[in-house]
């Protein structure tokens, strides 16, 4: 490892200080029945923060709508009854020195009937598909359905300030809701949010002003994008940095602070001719900060790792390689997933170079919150 290690720099912007650059990734760990946070879930945060995680992003948190959620167990946010947990989770982590994000999701068409709250309620979307060429089969989101949401946004976001947490994340990748907003095959509408990539952004942006008129100027607020979707892993929305750029701006004007750019594997070029990766392009685009994602410290991409093909071992991908693009200043933050569900104390295993002492991730782990 270099003796100079800008993972561990203190990170300053004037709206969020950072005692160093790793963040925890938010990764849902469906451990909240009734959609609020437990002890279980207090102490799994906590241990992160006392292992060295300088911003831990929550697991994503269903913003309180009837149709906001397609999983079981995940903890809601903007809702009466989920205050109280929140504000004791944020204060748990803040006691072990760490900053605390909160993410706001709707899942949009992939909604699995029968989750609770909802029970029957179909998908809400823009179109009612789940991926391109797929049939209609969820509700095709109204005028007054798409300014419900929005609301439902805001007030998740006036909780997650309300409880003490240090930054908000609108989760508008992976082929959520946003993202079907945003992408062609699932946004086939023929109104002002469809058809031109600027006009496919329109829902994400209404998110954004509205969680910014809710939160204020000084909090910093984030989005999480990917190119890829769940529903397509080689999807791209932008094929070209020009399209990238198009696609971002109108975000910037609405008020991200920061992108977090979900990709699979840190280390692959987002377009041809150069090495830069998708928060690399991004950062150079947008002039914003951003946070890198994907394999950091491991030798497997997640997709693989929880549909069961296999451990990812923390040992054959050394960290250099992100090192060099920090020092670079390609990006500014790095969020690692599951070598931290792995190892809680990543960070402090990794800034002392104890390298041996690193558990690989089993799959299996995802079964308790430890
Ligand atoms: C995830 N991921 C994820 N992403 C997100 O934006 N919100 C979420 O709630 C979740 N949930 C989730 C659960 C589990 C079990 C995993 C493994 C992943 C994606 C996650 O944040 C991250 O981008 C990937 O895991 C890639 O990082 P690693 O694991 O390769 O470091």
């Amino acid at each position: 490892m270099p003796a100079s290690n800008k993972l561990f720099e203190a990170y300053q912007h004037e709206k969020l200080t950072l005692p160093n650059r790793v963040v925890m990734a938010p990764m849902t760990r469906e451990g909240a029945p009734g959609g609020t946070v437990n002890q279980k879930m207090i102490d799994y945060y906590q241990r992160r923060a006392k292992g060295g995680v300088g911003l831990i992003i929550t697991e994503a948190a269903c913003i309180d709508h009837l149709a906001a959620t397609g999983f079981p167990n995940v903890p809601f946010i903007g809702r009466e009854d989920t205050a109280d947990g929140w504000r004791q989770l944020v204060k748990a982590v803040h006691s072990a020195g760490a900053k605390v994000g909160s993410q706001l999701w709707h899942v949009g068409a992939v909604r699995r009937p029968g989750m609770q709250p909802g029970g029957d309620t179909p998908g809400y979307s823009p179109s009612g598909v789940t991926k391109p060429g797929g049939k209609a089969v969820g509700h095709v989101m109204s005028q007054t359905d798409i300014d419900e949401v929005i609301a439902a946004y805001a007030k998740g976001a006036a909780q997650a300030q309300a409880t003490g947490f240090d930054l908000v994340e609108i989760h508008a990748a992976h082929g959520y809701l946003i993202d079907q907003f945003f992408w062609a095959g699932t946004n086939l509408r023929d109104d002002g949010y469809a058809g031109s990539l600027e006009n496919r952004t329109r829902f994400g942006c209404e998110v954004t002003r509205a969680v910014r008129a809710s939160i204020g100027e000084d909090m910093m607020l984030s989005m999480r994008i990917s190119q890829w979707k769940q529903q397509d892993y080689a999807a791209k929305l932008c094929q070209t940095p020009q399209e990238l750029e198009r696609f971002l701006q109108p975000l910037v004007d609405a008020g991200i602070d920061i992108f977090h750019c979900s990709t699979r594997r840190f280390w692959e070029p987002e377009f041809e001719g150069s090495t830069l990766n998708l928060a690399g392009w991004v950062k150079k685009l947008t002039g914003k900060p951003t946070i890198t994602v994907g394999s950091i410290g491991l030798d497997n991409d997640f997709i693989s790792a929880v549909s069961g093909k296999g451990n990812a071992t923390t040992q054959a991908t050394g960290i250099d390689k992100l090192l060099a693009r920090m020092e670079a200043d390609e990006f500014d933050l790095a969020a690692v997933g599951r070598a931290l569900i792995a190892n809680p104390d990543w960070p402090n295993k990794i800034s002392a170079n104890r390298l041996e002492d690193l558990k690989d991730f089993e799959p299996a782990m995802l079964a308790a919150l430890a």
